[in-house]
C-alpha cells in the first residue's frame, strides 16, 4: 500500500492503496463515485474517461498512483449547484441518451474537446469522440448536441430553455427521455453500482481465437485458489436461445467451438475481483483454429471443405437465410 493524495471534483482526499489499483477503481470502490462506468476495463471504449489536470484519461487502465497530487473531475463534479452543464443539457434535449452507460465519459471527453476547440467543424467533433463507443443511441444525436452546445456557448449566446422547464402544448413536442438528466449525471444506478454485503464477483475467460475447436478446459488449479466458489463452462449451460425460431443457436457460453474472438469460453465466481481475475490465469484451453471468416465475401464462398460458422445453415457456406427478392437482387452475389 501507499499513499495517494488526490482532489477529485474539488475535494481532498487521503487514501492508501495498492500499487496496481486503477484510478476507476479508486474512484467507484473507494470514493463511491460510481458515474464513471467500466465498459471494456481495457482502454477500448471511453466510458472511464475522466479529467485530470485538465486532461482526458481513461481511469480503467491508469495506474492510481501515477496521479499523486492531482486534480481529478468526473462526471459527479460536472453539474453546478444543482444545475446541469449546458452541454448535458443539449445531450438530454437532442435525445442523445438510451442505455446512458456510455454518457459519462461521452461528456467528460466532449466537455474538454469543446474547451480547447471553441469553433469545432463536425467532422472535428466525430474525431473528438471517436474513442467513446456508444452501443445504442447512435452518433447522429450525439454530435448534433455537442455542435449546438459549442454553437451557442462560443458564438450564439441565445440560450435554450431546458425541455422539461418548458410551458405550452405537451402534445407535438418532444420531451425528454426518462431518467436522461440521471444517466448525463452518472447518477443513475446499474448492476454494477449496486453494492450488496457477501456479493460474488465474476470474471469471464474469453476465446482467443475466432473460430476454433474447444478440445479441453481444464480449470483445477483455477479451484484450487481460496476465494473461488465456482467455475463453469458452455457444457453447464446447454440451453440455446436465439431471436428467431431458425436461429436457436446461441448459448451463455462456447461449446466445443468458439465462433468469435471474446466469446466466452469460462466462468468464475469468486470473493473478490482480484480473486476471479486471479482464476481466470489458472484455466486452461486447448484450442483446435480452424478456419475464420472475417469478411462478408469470405463467408459467401462456398465453404468447400471449410467448416462453417454454424452446421443448421442450408447452404454450402456461411449464409444463414436468405429473404426477399430485393435484397437477393441488391446483395448481388447471392444466387
Ligand atoms: S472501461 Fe475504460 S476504456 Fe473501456
Ligand atoms: S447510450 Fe447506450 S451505449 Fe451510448
Amino acid at each position: 500500500m501507499s499513499p495517494l493524495n488526490i482532489t477529485v471534483n474539488g475535494t481532498r482526499y487521503e487514501l492508501l492503496v495498492e500499487n496496481h489499483e486503477t484510478l476507476s477503481s479508486v474512484l467507484r470502490e473507494r470514493l463511491n463515485l460510481t458515474g464513471t462506468k467500466i465498459g471494456c476495463s481495457q482502454g477500448s471504449c471511453g466510458a472511464c474517461t475522466v479529467l485530470v489536470d485538465n486532461e482526458p484519461v481513461l481511469s480503467c487502465i491508469s495506474p492510481a498512483l501515477r496521479f499523486d497530487g492531482s486534480d481529478v473531475l468526473t462526471i459527479e463534479g460536472v453539474r453546478k449547484n444543482g444545475v446541469l452543464h449546458d452541454l448535458q443539457q443539449k445531450l438530454v434535449e437532442h435525445g442523445a441518451i438510451q442505455c446512458g452507460f456510455c454518457t459519462p465519459g461521452m461528456v467528460i471527453t466532449a466537455l474538454d474537446f469543446v474547451n480547447k476547440n471553441p469553433n469545432p467543424t463536425i467532422a472535428e467533433i466525430k474525431d473528438a469522440i471517436s474513442g467513446n463507443v456508444c452501443r445504442c443511441t447512435g452518433y447522429k444525436k450525439i454530435i448534433s448536441a455537442i455542435a449546438e452546445y459549442a454553437q451557442e456557448k462560443y458564438r450564439d449566446k441565445k440560450k435554450t430553455i431546458p425541455v422539461s422547464e418548458r410551458s405550452g402544448p405537451i402534445v407535438g413536442t418532444s420531451r425528454p427521455y426518462i431518467e436522461a438528466t440521471k444517466k448525463v449525471q452518472g447518477t443513475a444506478e446499474y448492476t454494477d453500482d449496486i453494492r450488496r454485503k457477501n456479493t460474488l464477483y465474476a470474471k469471464f475467460l474469453r476465446s482467443t481465437y475466432p473460430h476454433a475447436h474447444i478440445l479441453d478446459i481444464d480449470y483445477s488449479e483455477a479451484l484450487k485458489l481460496p476465494g473461488v466458489r465456482a467455475i463453469a463452462t458452455g457444457k453447464d449451460i446447454p440451453i440455446h436461445f436465439g431471436v428467431l425460431p431458425i436461429s436457436q443457436d446461441e448459448t451463455a457460453m462456447a461449446i466445443e467451438k468458439t465462433r468469435y474472438a471474446g466469446e466466452v469460453v469460462a466462468a468464475v465466481a469468486a470473493d473478490t475481483e482480484d480473486i476471479a481475475k486471479e482464476a481466470l490465469k489458472l484455466i486452461k484451453v486447448k484450442y483446435e483454429p480452424i478456419r475464420a471468416f472475417l469478411t462478408i465475401d469470405d463467408s459467401l464462398e462456398d465453404s468447400g471443405t471449410d467448416e462453417r460458422i454454424h452446421n443448421h445453415s442450408k447452404f454450402n457456406n456461411n449464409i444463414h437465410k436468405k429473404s426477399g427478392t430485393a435484397f437477393r437482387r441488391s446483395a448481388g452475389r447471392i444466387k
